[in-house]
């Protein structure tokens, strides 16, 4: 028996006192079962051994830092809830080592020493649960919070007390509800993604005044019309595509010439005439505006888009001529133009279209294959057009209207293959690729 004794106290000086209680007891039935140390049973003399003591909760003095133990509170109570997790991920989270649980990352915050959790990624996880409320809103030193492609449920939390985080995205989960308004607190947000999951009605215009980098709504049920203020964004990525928003692509766009590199409008229920100021984007490598009601001509300033690489307006009410213009954007890889009511291509456009690069199917283009019924065509055109202001602005100078390019343009590019994977195109994915 003393042997005995002797053993479970080195397993327990091993595992450093304040380990914890399940795991030290197991370490102990193996060495009791162990053959080498085990004796014949002691004379009745002897007390026997006390059974180990029962589990205990663990102490924040087993914790680096009391941070931690308050995190561990908070995980310890979110684990309670989880109802799926077909990864196995909350076995990790056991034992003060909070820093080493699969999905959490440990640094210092910028107010102090201590090392405590600054980052949650369940990208991936398929973790379920019935609200992250209490346990994103509880970890007060978040830098990050990653959870794409998980099965929380319910609203997002107040986030106001996290002063740190500039990375959110709950992609891919079924939150839900209006717009989660307590975002709009997040000063230091860079990163927002709320794609795929079930916020529904307006989009408050404030969310357009955060400094963001990155907003993505898509796939998401908002149905009204996009707020005015949108150019007002610092987002070189945005996208708005496949929810339910109604309207026209507000004008106030152009005010985001010095960011904007990528935007989708892409499915939902505009209408109304292209603003001419699309196209003082002049950062834009991708402009998708394709599967809404949009009518009217494309403005010539569209021939400023300098950039651009995609640029998608089909499966919409346009008309009219496509301008040569934008036929001649030196970048252009995709220019989709099909399901529209378009009468006319010039000799560049007719170009891009034997290079592969332009389609004008499903247009009233005549001499084209594939194009719609004349009778089709002409019901379209009997009917009244909407007037579109401005469309003959066109602020840049380009070979056609007198100008010249600038020496410091890049040649066009060669040979199109596949356009270059786009940020905001692949967003459009449920899952991070
Ligand atoms: C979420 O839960 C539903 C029903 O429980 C299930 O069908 C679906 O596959 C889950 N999604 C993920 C990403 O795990
Ligand atoms: C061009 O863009 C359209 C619209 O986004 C898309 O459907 C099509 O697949 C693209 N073509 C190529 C070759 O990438």
């Amino acid at each position: 028996m003393p042997v005995l004794c002797f053993v479970s106290a080195a397993v327990l000086l091993q595992l450093g006192a304040p380990a914890a209680a399940a795991a030290s007891r197991s370490n102990l039935e193996i060495v009791i079962g162990g053959p080498p140390y085990y004796e014949p049973s002691p004379p009745p003399e002897y007390e026997p051994c006390p059974p180990p003591p029962p589990p205990r909760g663990l102490q924040p003095s087993d914790f680096e830092n009391l941070r931690q133990y308050k995190a561990y509170l908070v995980i310890q109570r979110f684990k309670k809830t989880i109802t799926c997790d077909p990864l196995g991920v909350t076995n990790t989270w056991n034992g003060p080592k909070i820093c080493k649980y699969r999905g959490f990352t440990c640094d210092t915050p910028p107010n102090t020493d201590d090392r405590t959790i600054a980052g949650v990624d369940f990208n991936g996880f398929t973790l379920a649960a019935p609200t992250i409320c209490g346990f994103a809103d509880g970890l007060p030193d978040l830098a990050f919070f990653h959870s794409n492609t998980n099965n929380f449920s319910g609203t997002v939390p107040d986030l106001s007390r996290l002063p740190f985080l500039f990375e959110f995205d709950i992609s891919n989960n079924r939150l839900g509800g209006p717009f989660p308004d307590t975002v709009i607190g997040l000063k230091q947000v860079v990163f927002l993604d709320l794609r795929y999951n079930g916020f529904f009605g307006r989009l408050p215009p404030s969310v357009f005044s955060l400094d963001l980098d990155y907003l993505f709504l898509n796939n998401n049920p908002f149905n009204t019309p996009i707020p005015k203020n949108v150019g007002r964004t610092s987002a070189a990525f945005l996208t708005l595509a496949n929810n339910g928003f109604t309207g026209s692509i507000p004008s106030s766009i152009g005010n985001a010439a010095h960011t904007l590199e990528e935007v989708l409008f892409l499915n939902n229920r505009l209408s109304g005439c292209l603003p001419y100021e699309i196209g003082l984007l002049r950062r834009a490598t991708v402009f998708d505006a394709g599967r809404n009601s949009i009518t009217g001509p494309i403005p010539l300033s569209f021939g400023c888009l300098k950039k651009v690489e995609q640029l998608n307006l089909a499966n919409n009410r346009l008309f009219g001529p496509v301008p040569d213009s934008v036929c001649q954007l030196p970048r252009l890889l995709n220019l989709s133009l099909s399901d529209n009511y378009f009468t006319e291509v010039g000799p560049s456009c007719w170009k891009l279209i034997h290079r592969g690069i332009l389609n004008v199917k499903d247009n009233c283009i005549p001499g084209l294959p594939k194009q719609k019924s004349p009778e089709k065509c002409a019901a379209f055109f009997a009917k009244p057009k909407r007037y579109c202001p401005n469309i003959h602005i066109v602020p840049c100078e380009t070979h056609q209207y007198g100008g010249y390019y600038p020496p410091t343009l890049p040649p066009p590019a060669p040979e199109p293959t596949a356009p270059p994977p786009s940020k905001t195109y692949s967003v459009l994915h449920r899952r991070l690729l």
